[in-house]
């Protein structure tokens, strides 16, 4: 029987599965796309550079003006550090965070059991959880360089497996790797995926992309799409074409 978190899932539109990455340095820029693209896509992706320079009151305007928010800042620290700023995630409203897998079993367990102890206490949405495994830009040779033998590929699933394993929702990962963690962590675990470019499409500096139907076929719950959308004469057409290719996928 599907639980219902697979139930939930299965109901999202493609819509709803697209998160646009804002990075952007002003929240000029934000207020305009966001105003853009709220009716259009999920979920509007805080990264480091517009969190540095602009902080909650980035993800507060986005929320205002009626979109969901994707915090990623990547946390990696000691357990009671990420948890504390997990905490504080969760308190801004986000829909979504993540922390490096790598920072350890104990770190993630941490994060989850005091998400779960301020949202019974607090009452507050509970965010879904997610943890990088290894980054996309990282190659075998930089593995081995920090001490990491064996395959980029085998690093991810054993990552993956350490997400599920510590009770968070989910990953983020490269399109490529998604059959590998399906396989492994099953079909609750939640992936998210950047490096996704639309059919007819500049790659810009992504090395090994996917176009959006590929990536729904594949089995991801949710693409990340930045400089496609953001730097696209229309916003909203790309946003659309991109939404129509995940269609396409997911028939
Ligand atoms: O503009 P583009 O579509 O390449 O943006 C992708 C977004 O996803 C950026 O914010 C980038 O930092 C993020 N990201 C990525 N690859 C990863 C992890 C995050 O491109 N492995």
């Amino acid at each position: 029987m599907a639980s219902n978190l697979e139930l939930v899932r299965s109901r999202l539109s493609m819509r709803e599965r697209l998160i646009v990455a804002l990075d952007v340095d002003h929240l000029e820029h934000v207020k305009q796309l966001v105003r853009l693209l709220a009716p259009e896509v999920g979920m509007f992706k805080v990264g480091k550079q517009l969190f540095t320079c602009a902080g909650p009151q980035a993800v507060r305007l986005i929320q205002e003006i009626g979109g969901e928010v994707f915090l990623d800042l990547k946390f990696h620290d000691i357990p009671t550090t990420v948890a504390k700023a997990a905490v504080e995630a969760t308190r801004l409203g986000v829909k979504m965070f993540n922390v490096h897998a790598s920072g350890s079993l104990e770190m993630m367990r941490a994060t989850v059991k005091e998400v779960h102890r301020i949202c019974r206490q607090e009452k507050r949405r509970q965010p879904i959880m997610l943890a990088v495994t290894v980054l996309t830009s990282l190659n075998q040779d930089d593995l081995k360089r920090v001490g990491v033998d064996g395959k980029v590929a085998d690093q991810v699933v054993r990552l993956a497996l350490l997400t599920k394993e510590a009770g968070m929702d989910g990953v983020v990962a490269s399109p490529h790797e998604v059959t590998d963690i399906r396989s492994a962590c099953g079909r609750r675990f939640i992936i998210v995926t950047p490096g996704i470019r639309p059919v007819a499409g500049n790659r810009n500096d992504q090395q090994r992309v996917m176009t959006p139907g590929d990536a729904v076929a594949a089995g991801v719950d949710y693409i990340v799409v930045g400089r496609p959308i953001v730097e696209a004469k229309d916003p909203v057409a790309a946003a659309r074409e991109i939404v129509a290719e995940m269609e396409s996928g997911g028939r």
